[in-house]
């Protein structure tokens, strides 16, 4: 008998806004519930995917022009999506992951000024029309967010380097992509203890897939 399709959710939001934790913390709530799932991460998520990430995420601010960097993005996104997401999906496991296109809508697009044509593009010659179910913004005034991640001290700062018009506009840009998808976007207020933010979380997949 083939396995029932297993359900892709996906986190976003800017720096620090927990969306690591809470992919985590979700897939623990719904295993606990019988349902095996994964969690995964972009860039990354597949070995490939994982070494494009480290040519992304480390070095200077303006190490690769926006283009460049949105084409690494789509090629690991679609390693990822080939390797990881499918496969998994295919066998009956839902999928956590941390990140994925609005990301690059929001970075590259509203961030760094690539125009949501170019993205569109981009992304139809890398994925075609594949979509997650069901996407978490987990939404945080900027400046909490990076004072949580500044206390991490790991080398992966490159974005974090960008100014504080960068955060503020990425930031709205995660807000409209949820006004403009309200069929597949929640947004859920991360100025909140980690338990409540769960809860939150949680709640609106329960709400979403009719879990009991
Ligand atoms: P992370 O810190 O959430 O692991 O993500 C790594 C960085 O990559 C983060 O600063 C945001 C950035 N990023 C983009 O700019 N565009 C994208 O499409 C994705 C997935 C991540």
């Amino acid at each position: 008998m083939m396995a029932k399709r297993g359900r892709f959710i996906t986190f976003e939001g800017g720096e620090g806004t927990g969306k690591s934790t809470h992919a985590r913390r979700l897939a623990q709530t719904l295993e606990k519930r019988g349902i095996s799932a994964i969690v995964t991460r972009e860039p990354g998520g597949s070995p490939g995917a994982e070494e494009i990430r480290s040519l992304l995420v480390k070095g200077e601010p303006g190490r690769w022009d926006v283009l460049t960097e949105t084409l690494m993005l789509y090629a690991a996104r679609r390693d990822h999506v080939e390797r990881t997401i499918k496969p998994a999906l295919a066998k009956g496991q839902w999928v956590i992951c941390d990140r994925f296109v609005d990301s690059s809508y929001a970075y590259q697009g509203a961030g760094r000024g690539l125009d949501r044509e170019t993205v569109r593009r981009i992304e139809t010659i890398a994925i075609d029309d594949f979509k997650p179910d069901f996407t978490i913004v987990l939404d945080l005034p900027p400046e909490k967010g990076l004072a949580r991640t500044a206390g991490r001290g790991t080398a992966e700062t490159r974005f974090e380097s960008f100014d504080a018009g960068f955060h503020a506009r990425m930031r709205k840009a995660f807000l409209d992509i949820a006004r403009r998808a309200p069929e597949r976007c929640i947004v859920i207020d991360a100025d909140k203890d980690m338990d409540d933010v769960a809860a939150a979380i949680f709640a609106a997949v329960k709400g979403r897939f009719k879990l009991r």
